[in-house]
């Protein structure tokens, strides 16, 4: 080969050598925006994607009954301080239980309220305070039936209905001592001004049950003792007995239209 013509071929091999890196990098930047794309079309979804671990060959999501244990597992329904805390006829709370943030909240309460039940820890007397002026505006004058009751008072309320219907049936609307959620300080009976169907199921067709049963989760109570939830609960329908959990659990209790013990996973058989 002449020197004119080894030149020639050495620079079209030159340039046939410098297109390898060009399309090198074309074919990357198409990989990375095909990934790209079905990354931001799975994230669109509203789907929740754990990194991959090395035995796994798919992307995990997180389904809405996953997503519901994280939120559960949250909130410590054991400690009987916490706002959270389930009592109830298979989980007890000490005899000597007692809130330590007890106050009377600034809202009217019933003639002939007792002393300790005019009591409720500070957190549920704040939300009550507010319910019961959200209440107000909307022409629903609110009154504290029953807050707070010691593990005696209760000890001394079931005794007595027990000898009025005999234990079994006592048991179906009052708590023994020990298990009765007003121990907790954080649940509260309430009535209407009128005093309208007092511990009565009527009371669900009264303004002040109807306003209450429709937005007392607003403020952080649920109405614990639901109609055909008997089984689950242990109690008949008490549309008066609402229990402060905070407003965030109240609201997701509330959406659920479950008991506690549901949203817990509680229910035993
Ligand atoms: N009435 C409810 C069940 C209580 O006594 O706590
Ligand atoms: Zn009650």
């Amino acid at each position: 080969m002449s020197k004119q013509k080894k030149s020639m071929y050495l620079n079209k091999k030159r340039k046939r050598i410098k297109k390898g890196p060009v399309i090198l990098a074309g074919l990357c930047a198409l990989l990375l925006l095909v990934s790209g794309v079905s990354a931001w079309q799975t994230w669109n979804k509203g789907e929740t994607i754990l990194p991959l671990t090395s035995d796994e060959e798919k992307p995990q999501v997180l389904d809405d009954s996953d997503k519901q244990k994280n939120e559960v597992s949250e909130y410590d329904i054991d400690t009987p301080a916490s706002i959270t805390a389930i009592i109830n006829k298979q989980r007890p709370f000490p005899s000597d239980y007692e809130p330590s943030d007890l106050v009377v909240p600034n809202i009217a309460m019933r003639d002939n309220i007792s002393g300790d039940e005019q009591y409720v820890r500070a957190q549920a007397a704040t939300a009550l305070e507010a319910m019961t002026s959200a209440a107000a505006n909307e022409g629903i004058a609110l009154l504290l039936g029953s807050g707070y009751r010691s593990y005696a008072l209760q000890e001394s309320l079931f005794a007595s209905y027990e000898e009025i219907s005999g234990t079994e049936a006592a048991n179906q609307y009052s708590a023994r001592a020990g298990q009765s959620e007003h121990q907790t300080g954080l649940a509260v009976d309430l009535v209407g001004d009128d005093m309208s169907c007092y511990l009565e199921i009527c009371f669900e067709e009264t303004p002040t049950g109807q306003w209450l049963a429709s937005h007392a989760h607003e403020y952080g109570f649920i109405l614990r003792f639901k109609k055909g939830k008997e089984s689950i609960t242990g109690y008949q329908y008490e549309p008066w007995h609402f229990r402060y959990v905070g407003p965030e659990l109240a609201k997701a209790i509330h959406e659920k239209n479950v008991t506690m013990e549901e949203y817990f996973d509680l229910v035993q058989g």
